[in-house]
This record gives structure tokens, sequence and C-alpha cells, in this order.
């Protein structure tokens, strides 16, 4: 039967040029609307976490594909899922780190009260491209005093050496292109 990483690859397409020119944007929303692909990545998340023996007290998500898929995965392995938003869409009191785009500046936040210190995440996205996002994410964790276990995307851009930025932590991605 065909295998679990070919049956996720199938289900992401490429989309030349968007959201602007000389970007080819990777769609996962075919693994969203095929239940076998959806399952196969959470299979395949789960996975690394039980053969690697990762302690995971909470998983991370952020916005807004890791919403996607963190959840899904924090019911596999019993433990919660936080979210880590763009600024101003969360109540009451929160940690803010700053982190660099493209172009110009973003903001990443979190409640204080989702992750106490000592805590041990996983932090979850659909895609790493600079390492922007989950820098930033990373840094907020380092905020609250988390213990961050790692990184995990569906999606890695090689050529962007996303990877290389969010050093020491790791990275582990079912597709690289
Ligand atoms: C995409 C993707 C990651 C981020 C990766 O999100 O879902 O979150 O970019 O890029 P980076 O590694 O260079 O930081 P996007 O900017 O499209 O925002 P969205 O999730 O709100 O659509």
């Amino acid at each position: 039967s065909e295998g679990k990483l070919q049956l996720v690859h199938r289900h992401i397409r490429a989309f030349p040029d968007f959201p602007k020119k000389g970007i080819l944007f990777r769609d996962i929303c075919p693994i969203l609307k095929s239940p076998a692909a959806l399952t196969a990545v959470i299979d395949l998340f789960e996975e690394r976490v039980r053969s690697h023996h990762l302690q995971v007290d909470l998983i991370v998500g952020l916005d807004a594909r890791g919403f996607l898929f963190g959840p899904l995965l924090a019911q596999r392995l019993g433990v919660g899922f936080v979210l880590v938003r763009k600024k101003g869409k969360l109540p009451g009191p929160t940690t803010c780190v700053k982190y660099d785009l493209e172009y110009g500046t973003a903001e990443a936040e979190t409640q204080e009260d989702a992750v106490a210190p000592g805590q041990k995440v996983l932090i979850i996205d659909d895609l790493l491209a600079t390492g922007g996002t989950l820098y930033a994410a990373c840094e907020l964790m380092k905020k609250q005093q988390a213990q961050i276990q790692g990184c995990m995307v569906i999606i890695e851009l090689k050529d962007l050496n996303g990877a290389d930025r969010l050093k020491p932590h790791s990275v582990f991605s079912l597709l690289q292109y």
C-alpha cells in the first residue's frame, strides 16, 4: 500500500507567484480535505515523538496553519494545546516578541498563563521557510521559561536555511523542497 509520506506528498499543491511574484506557495489544503492524508500527517508526527522519546507536556501551534494540525497531535498524545497568535488577538495578560519578516517586522503573542515554567513544549507549524516565525515562537517560549523539545513542520524549504536560524533547537520536517 502507499506509504504515509507519499500520501502526504500527493496532497500538497504548489501555486507560482502567490502571495507575490517569485514565491512558489506550497498549499496544504488538499491534506485537510483528505481524511487519509490528514491522518497520515498526524501519524508521522506522533511516530516521531514516540521514536525519539520526546517528553511533551504541551503542543504549541503557530498562527494560522499550526492551529489546524497542532490540536490533532495534542489529542493523540493526550496533552493540551496552546496558541501563538499574531499580535492583538489574545485577551488578558500576554507575552510578546517582535520578529523580522521579508519586509518589515511582525509581533507574535501568547497568553502569560499558557505555559508554566519548566513545561516541555513541542512547537508545530505547517511550513518552515526563513524560520522567522518559528524563531519568534521559540523566543516566546523562552520568555515563559518553557523547555523547548523541538519544532515540527510538514514542509521545510531547504534553500532558505530556516533550520540554522532555530539552532540549537531541532526541526523535524516530513517533506523537504
Ligand atoms: C507561513 C507559514 C509559516 C510561516 C513560515 O505563514 O504558515 O507560519 O509563513 O515562514 P518563515 O519561516 O519565513 O517565518 P504566513 O506568513 O503565510 O501567515 P498565515 O499563517 O497567517 O497565513
